[in-house]
């Protein structure tokens, strides 16, 4: 049993709803609806005998179809199980005396800092803002800080920081000192990843450590493949010297290489995205009782204006084996505020529909 509560979470809702797991709509663990590419499953099933053998522990060939789909170097790149045990090494590694987290944002951070004994304080991503992040104001921040958090685009504000402040703000905490870890699992849902995506950093400076997945965006987060960015030589060392061996599997590691190869597949994805979250946001606009934050990502975080509780909207919903991420554990945020990610058409079309239907008005 995990002790941390994650939206995706398909099994408990349907043992306590009484669904199966695969009926449950799930506007909240923020995949990719077109699933697993027709490319990873061809892999898995013609490479299914790799079983047998344990992985490269090197991860030599995954690691060469990352750089081709990256950018970034082979010796710069570090394997793992989802970007969660990236996150868990590199906050083990880099055991901040004094990090600083742009809030609100994904938990874990804050959770392996916390657990590994390490100091952070949160940076408020103001509401009053619509939680737009303020590049200069960061920057002001950094000072005193060893190591700076930022999601981008932030779960589950939405937002992203562009390339070109990404780069001030490293350049910045690289004068003073500090690192800055950039989470982007959910930079492919960008429209234009290059516009947002660190990794054309990653060969300029050493004070950076960016995570992705393959979770996400490439609809597999049952395949459990992340891996980390960074030209800093010492950090990849240290995470090495502590991880432990084959944490990615043998035929994940053959799946891996299929999907980021898969190139078609991302072009109809992000096709895909741009028109639904559209609709979806023109729709959402709708709502008197419903304010919806911009977002760069396939998710979006809305705010109830009415009287009623984002926990009232989950309970309700479940019941149509639909869930939705309550945000009230989010710091910053309360029990007004819900996210919901982008999914089919019909998906999103009954949503709205049910939304109607509690709101019992546009
Ligand atoms: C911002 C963020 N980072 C990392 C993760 C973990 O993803 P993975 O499946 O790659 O471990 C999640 C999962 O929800 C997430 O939202």
């Amino acid at each position: 049993m995990s002790g941390v509560k994650h939206g995706g979470d398909i099994y408990s809702i349907a043992r306590e709803y009484g669904f199966k797991p695969e009926d449950v709509l799930d506007f909240s663990g923020n995949i990719n609806p077109l699933g697993m590419p027709e490319s990873v499953k061809r892999a898995i099933i013609e490479n299914i005998d790799i079983l047998s053998k344990y992985p490269d522990p090197e991860y030599l060939d995954l690691r060469q179809a990352i750089y081709e789909y990256s950018g970034v170097r082979p010796e710069n790149i570090i394997v793992g199980n989802g970007g969660t045990e990236l996150i868990s090494l590199f906050f083990k590694v880099l055991n901040p005396k004094s990090g600083l987290i742009l809030m609100p944002t994904y938990s874990e951070y804050e959770r392996e800092i916390r657990i590994n004994g390490g100091r952070y304080e949160y940076y408020r991503l103001k509401e009053e803002r619509d939680f737009v992040p303020e590049v200069d104001d960061i920057i002001n921040c950094i000072a005193g800080h060893d190591l700076l958090v930022i999601c981008n685009p932030n779960n589950p504000t939405g937002q992203a920081i562009y390339v070109e402040d990404m780069d001030r703000i490293v350049k910045e905490a690289k004068k003073r000192d500090c690192f800055i870890f950039v989470d982007e699992t959910y930079v492919e849902f960008v429209d234009d990843v290059n516009s947002v995506s660190s990794a054309g950093l990653v060969g300029r400076y050493d004070n950076l450590f960016i995570i992705r997945g393959i979770s996400k965006f490439f609809g597999t987060p049952g395949l459990r493949i992340g891996y980390g960015l960074t030209s800093s030589r010492e950090i990849i060392n240290n995470m090495l010297s502590i991880k432990d061996p084959w944490t990615v599997s043998s035929i994940a590691q053959v799946a891996g290489q299929a999907v980021f190869r898969d190139i078609n597949y991302q072009n109809v994805s992000r096709k895909w995205v741009k028109e639904e979250r559209a609709f979806i946001h023109n729709e959402i606009c709708r709502f008197t009782n419903i304010k919806v934050y911009d977002t760069d990502a396939n998710f979006f975080l809305c705010k109830i204006l009415s009287s009623h509780s984002a926990s009232a909207l989950r309970e309700y919903l479940l019941k149509y084996a639909i869930d939705i991420r309550d945000a009230a554990s989010f710091p910053y945020l309360n029990d007004k505020f819900f996210r919901f990610c982008v999914l089919d058409r019909k998906g999103n079309e009954k949503l709205i529909k049910l939304l109607y239907d509690f709101f019992q008005s546009y």
